[in-house]
């Protein structure tokens, strides 16, 4: 049995990917600080897994982790593109150092893959859309910085130690166990949370601005196909479809019945404008496309958080 390893495996992605790979029959490994990860998003598995509490700031729990590991899931990172603009180096202390710590326990561990989770933050504000990943990454937050340093450290590692590599760039990710309870987590958790509680939305700017939101078990799919595949450099993970997020209220508040009207805020600082992915070339090199339908993941998600009763 092959013994896998996923950083940030008690997140809300990395708890789907963790799921799979057990259903899969690998032995599964992770490793978390439960900074904003918690062990019951591992509930169904937390008894056919190992589990390893530690900082990726720590390079000998990175090389603890990594130790006979064949593939190694890199998710573990400060996720808000907001809390990196307020302490950009401590966020880097985590999304960048954390990162080579992992990288180097997996050159030393011998691992035979590394798939890292980068984001489509790193386009900035392109208006060349669909967002391809030959065009000029435009970095525009702190958290973007990092993504796109760790990216070329997988390169140069590819290069340089022969370690297989790939990193995903991931649009808006949303589904079952996304946290809603900072105003920093992802917009569909919040909006589900507001909406459920019969509350007001904010929204920040006008609402015009897009996003390509992908339901989480599909990137979970494509996950494995980077793992499996042996296609280096960068990949979009996202559907080719943008949503405004005014619409994004609307298509809630219908399938909730919430008649709130949103108040609207300053809008961010970093606040991408528009965002929606190409396809093609994770279609083409790792076989991967999108299954599950925008309006048929928020419904999946809206069950979950009704049933989680959390209210939320
Ligand atoms: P999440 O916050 O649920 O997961 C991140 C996990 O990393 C958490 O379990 C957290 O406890 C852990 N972690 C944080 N700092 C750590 C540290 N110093 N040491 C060990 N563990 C640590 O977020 P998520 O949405 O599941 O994101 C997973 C990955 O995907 C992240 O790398 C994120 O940047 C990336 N990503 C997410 C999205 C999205 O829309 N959710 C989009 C693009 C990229
Ligand atoms: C998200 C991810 C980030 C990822 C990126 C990829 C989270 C917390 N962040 O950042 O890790 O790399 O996608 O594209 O998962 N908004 C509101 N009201 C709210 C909350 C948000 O109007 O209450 C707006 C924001 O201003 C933004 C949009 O909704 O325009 C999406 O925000 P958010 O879900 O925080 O995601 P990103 O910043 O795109």
């Amino acid at each position: 049995m092959e013994t896998v390893l996923v950083t940030g495996g008690a997140g809300f992605i990395g708890s789907h990917l963790v799921e799979r790979l057990v259903a899969e029959g690998f032995v599964v490994r992770v490793l978390d600080d439960l900074s904003s990860g918690c062990m019951a998003n591992l509930a169904a598995v937390r008894d056919r897994i190992e589990f390893q509490k530690g900082d990726l700031r720590d390079p000998a729990v990175s090389r603890k982790a990594a130790a006979g590991c064949t593939w190694v899931f890199h998710l573990a990172a400060v996720v808000s593109v907001p809390q990196t603009i307020g302490d950009p180096a401590g966020s880097a202390a985590v999304n960048e150092t954390g990162s080579l710590h992992v990288l180097e326990a997996a050159r030393e561990a011998g691992v035979r893959r590394l798939v890292f989770a980068s984001s489509s933050a790193v386009y900035g504000d392109d208006p060349r859309l669909p967002l391809r990943e030959d065009l000029p990454p435009r970095p525009r937050s702190p958290y973007a910085v990092q993504k796109l340093a760790v990216e070329h450290y997988l390169a140069v590692y590819d290069e340089l130690f022969g370690l297989s590599t790939a990193s995903l760039r991931f649009f808006n990710v949303f589904g079952p166990r996304q946290d809603p309870s900072s105003p920093y987590s992802g917009v569909i958790s919040i909006f589900l949370r507001r909406a459920l509680e019969d509350q007001a939305p904010v929204i920040y700017g006008d609402g015009l601005q897009t996003r390509d939101f992908i339901y989480v078990a599909d990137v979970v799919e494509a996950l494995l196909l980077a793992a499996r595949s042996s296609a280096a450099g960068v990949f979009n993970v996202g559907t080719g479809r943008e949503v405004e997020i005014v619409s994004l209220w609307r298509q809630i508040a219908a399938l909730t019945g919430c008649k709130r009207l949103p108040h609207h805020a300053a809008p961010r600082p970093g606040d991408i404008r528009r965002s929606v992915a190409a396809v093609g070339e994770a279609s083409s090199r790792l076989g991967f496309s999108a299954r599950v339908g925008f309006e048929e993941g928020l419904a999946r998600t809206l069950a979950w958080y009704r049933g989680s009763g959390s209210g939320a």
